[in-house]
């Protein structure tokens, strides 16, 4: 860190601080998540690095007033007070889903987390951490009999890890029927017993889309078998478009037995078997983003004329929409271009206004290049002079008409945001759209000496 407090480069930590005001949509779940009427699964879907974690961890703040993984937070980088009553009625459990994908048996490692995770209540403990009251000794050991039996006698609870089980349960548990009614009983009681009444169990369970299909199918199987309880909520952060890759493979699912039943409607369907309802995450427009990116260029070091580079930046960036929906992609764009800013100390500042929004729109385009159209950039390393082939492509009416011409082959798997027509239907946070049509379209053409600043660097 320099001294004035700023960082070479941003992490890509999860965070409770929002930058997308998405404050309302969080207070709207989780008032679902406390006045609904378990069993109830919710899923909280968004593409890769755009803020599920982050999401759920508000909620789950939102809920209870706590960090699932920091004991004492840094309160000044929340922006919500907590809401008193809210706490009272909510426990909420935190599970990584891709941390026991390797597991033959999923849902006993969940299982084990929750009687873990309520074994470690501040209330049953006294001060040297002793376990309290046989109530919860009780719960603890219904919680046992169940993940026993889950794991058809292998797995001896309360120990901590989980071993691997392997075959031999695949084997026994057609011998041993997976239990009912008494199992479903048995554990809500068991929870009852160890919150009290009228509490819920909230179960977060993160990262289920980066887990092989199969471990995601057998996790969500379990929870459908042992978690479907009247004292019970599960809250699933996940991209719901890898989720039904993973079904379609795990479960084999086909289109071509019924051309009017697609395999990704039957994958659809199958998920909303287990979660009931969907919230998609908000997406920043075009203002939100321009200003998180400039909020994350403040926080970094940028050297001299650091204020001069942030206006001009930012003069870019409201009027071009040229940024992914997409947090995680951002932070890196910001942190590519600091670099480049750093090093413009050495640098004339540019000067005259027509001048200072060609430099710094340049910059943007070709820290954009650099970080997500890597076949384009590589060629622009070999000849800068192919700038001119990117601007006619990017500036034609229809670019997919120059595609397949071999000179524009490093353009070949990008997807144009802008046709003929006007604006395209594209993904909003994938990094293979191209946002810069418009962007180049101002800047007309191009010489060497506008982008050999920006390569090899
Ligand atoms: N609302 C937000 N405001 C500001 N930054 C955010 C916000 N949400 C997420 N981020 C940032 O975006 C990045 C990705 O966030 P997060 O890990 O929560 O996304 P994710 O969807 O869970 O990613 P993955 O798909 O890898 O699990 C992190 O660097 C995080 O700090
Ligand atoms: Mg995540």
């Amino acid at each position: 860190m320099t001294k004035d407090g700023k960082v070479s480069s941003h992490n890509d930590d999860p965070i409770l601080r929002d930058a997308f005001g998405q404050q309302g949509f969080i207070e709207r779940i989780a008032h679902i998540i406390r006045d609904c009427h378990p069993p109830k699964g919710i899923g909280v879907n968004g593409y890769w690095g755009t803020g599920k974690t982050s999401t759920l961890m508000r909620i789950y703040y939102h809920l209870s007033g706590k960090h699932p993984f920091i004991e004492k937070p840094d309160l000044t980088m929340v922006d919500a007070p907590v809401p008193k009553d809210i706490q009272q009625q909510v426990v909420p459990i935190w599970f990584e889903a891709w941390r026991y994908q390797h597991e033959s048996l999923p849902i006993v490692a969940l299982l084990n987390e929750i009687r873990e995770q309520m074994g470690l209540m501040e209330k049953f403990r006294n001060a040297t951490g002793k376990i309290l009251g046989v109530t919860l000794l009780g719960s603890l050991s219904a919680f046992d009999e169940v993940i026993k039996a889950a794991s058809g006698g292998l797995v001896k609870p309360g120990l901590g890890k989980i071993q691997g089980i392997g075959e031999k349960w695949e084997a026994e548990r057609h011998m041993n029927p997976l239990p009912g009614q008494a199992i479903k009983n048995l554990l809500e009681n068991a929870v009852e017993q160890a919150l009290g009444k009228n509490k819920r169990l909230v179960i977060f369970i993160d990262d289920l889309d980066r887990c092989t299909p199969d471990a995601a199918l057998r996790l969500l199987e379990g929870i459908k078998v042992y978690l479907n309880l009247k004292n019970c909520v599960i809250v699933f952060g996940m991209d719901q478009r890898q989720i039904e890759r993973a079904l379609i493979s795990a479960l084999n699912l086909d289109s071509e037995k019924d051309p009017g039943y697609s395999a990704s409607s039957q994958a659809r369907e199958y998920l909303e078997k287990i979660c009931q309802d969907i919230y998609h995450l908000p997406q920043p427009d075009k203002s939100a983003k321009a200003e998180y990116f400039l909020q994350l260029l403040r926080e970094l070091d940028l050297g001299a004329h650091s204020d001069a580079h942030i206006d001009n930046l930012g003069g870019v960036l409201l009027e071009f929409d040229c940024l992914p929906a997409n947090p995680r992609k951002i932070k890196a764009l910001a942190n590519r271009s600091a670099g480049l800013l750093l090093e413009w100390i050495s640098i004339e500042p540019p000067s005259g206004p027509k001048v200072v929004e060609r430099r710094y729109s340049v910059l943007m385009a070709m820290t954009i290049i650099y970080c997500f159209h890597r076949r384009v950039y590589e060629q622009l390393q070999k000849n800068p002079g192919y700038i001119n082939e990117v601007v006619n492509w990017a500036t034609h009416e229809q670019p997919e008409d120059l595609i397949n011409e071999p000179l524009y082959f490093p353009m070949k798997n990008i997807v144009p945001s802008i046709g003929k027509s006007g604006d395209l239907p594209v993904n909003p946070s994938d990094s293979n759209v191209f946002r810069l049509h418009q962007l180049f379209a101002r800047l007309k053409s191009l010489s060497l000496m506008d982008i050999i600043p920006f390569l090899n660097r």
